[in-house]
């Protein structure tokens, strides 16, 4: 008998209108749009305005797109996995939140935190409740509000990310495509390059940790830039090796959007031509859990049945990890 997988089903997408352009931030620091873009590949990126805003409303529009493009009432999905580094609140989960405003009353689900990598880590959960026949439609969403939590007085580090949502429909599918494989890391070690100080239960906010500017993203640039682009490449390379396929097997990388010299490099190493690297950092910036569905959402149109697609990130931890996904339909 043919094993069951958890095939991709549909894909939504949403990213907020205001757009903050490298030619805004030359007004707020001392940065420069040619030093962005040659460092990043970044010309802009979208922020979310309005008070009480946060990921679960980026989230909601994307999820809207998704269900109205595959005719599905909000009440059929059965579980909802978000993966956020922006949740709305501490607690109650982000997910909870976007099930009660998405109307998605019977599904249960809940948060994955893993930084950058945290979309194909909440994939990956989410395949297993498919294979093991447990529920029938599973949403993973990949969010982050990241100007919540960027200090841009930092130039080094807020010129890179965005705000941003995707997500995907997970349901089973028998004819072998789906999610085929995942390899996934994690080095707790890596926390020293990149991390938020204050807010959580070591180090709760005080009015010095305010002060102190302690809630914010702190990130050793050079440090998590060289990680990355050893551990996405390798691991990408790996997950072809181990499924014996070559460049000419792969339809799609769909990469982590942090900086446009990792997803080179990571092309580079698994002998990938441009033309089949998925790339919108130039529009979106780093939108941490987004980047991955918002690739697939802005592609949907271009993968076909069948297609070999690669997923690859890193991120905060330090995570990473890459995803085999065979494509199971032609877009309408
Ligand atoms: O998605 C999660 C994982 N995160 C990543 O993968 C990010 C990985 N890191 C990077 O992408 C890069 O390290 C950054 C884009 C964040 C920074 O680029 P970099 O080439 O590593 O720059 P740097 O921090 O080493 O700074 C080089 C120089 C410094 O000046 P000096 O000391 O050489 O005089 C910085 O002060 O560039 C300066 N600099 C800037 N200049 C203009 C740093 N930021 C800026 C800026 N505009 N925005």
């Amino acid at each position: 008998m043919q094993k069951l997988h958890a095939a991709i089903t549909a894909v939504g997408g949403y990213v907020p209108k205001y757009r903050l352009t490298n030619a805004e931030l030359e007004t707020m620091m001392d940065t420069n749009d040619e030093w962005i873009q040659s460092r990043t590949g970044i010309k802009e990126r979208r922020i979310l305005k309005g008070e009480g805003k946060g990921s679960s409303d980026l989230a909601v529009e994307a999820v809207k797109v998704l269900l109205a493009k595959r005719k599905i009432d909000p009440t059929e999905i059965e579980m909802v996995i978000c993966a956020t580094t922006t949740p709305d609140m501490q607690f109650p989960a982000t997910a909870n939140v976007i099930c009660d405003k998405a109307g998605m009353t019977r599904a249960w689900g809940y948060d994955v935190n893993a930084a950058c990598s945290g979309f194909i880590y909440a994939l990956t959960i989410g395949a297993q409740f498919i294979e093991t026949g447990r529920h029938t439609k599973v949403l993973v969403i990949g969010v982050d509000k990241m100007s919540s939590i960027m200090n841009y007085e930092d130039r080094a580090t807020s010129i890179i990310f965005g705000d941003g949502a995707g997500c995907v429909l997970l349901e089973p599918d028998a004819e072998g495509n789906g999610i085929i494989d995942s390899i996934l890391r994690s080095d707790g070690k890596g926390r020293a390059f990149l991390h938020q100080k204050a807010g959580g239960s070591v180090k709760p906010a005080t009015i010095e940790t305010v002060m102190n500017k302690e809630h914010f993203v702190y990130q050793e640039g050079q440090a998590v830039f060289k990680f990355a682009v050893k551990n996405m490449a390798e691991v990408a390379a790996e997950i072809m090796e181990r499924h014996k396929l070559t460049a000419d097997d792969i339809a799609w990388l769909v990469p982590h959007q942090a900086n446009k010299r990792i997803i080179t490099a990571t092309a580079e190493r698994m002998n990938l031509p441009a033309e089949k690297v998925m790339v919108n950092i130039e529009k979106f910036g780093n939108t941490t859990n987004g980047t991955l569905p918002l690739c697939l959402w802005e592609w949907e149109g271009k993968l076909k049945k069948g297609d070999n697609v690669i997923l690859a990130a890193f991120g905060g931890g330090f995570t990473w990890g890459s995803t085999y996904v065979k494509w199971a339909y032609d877009s309408e």
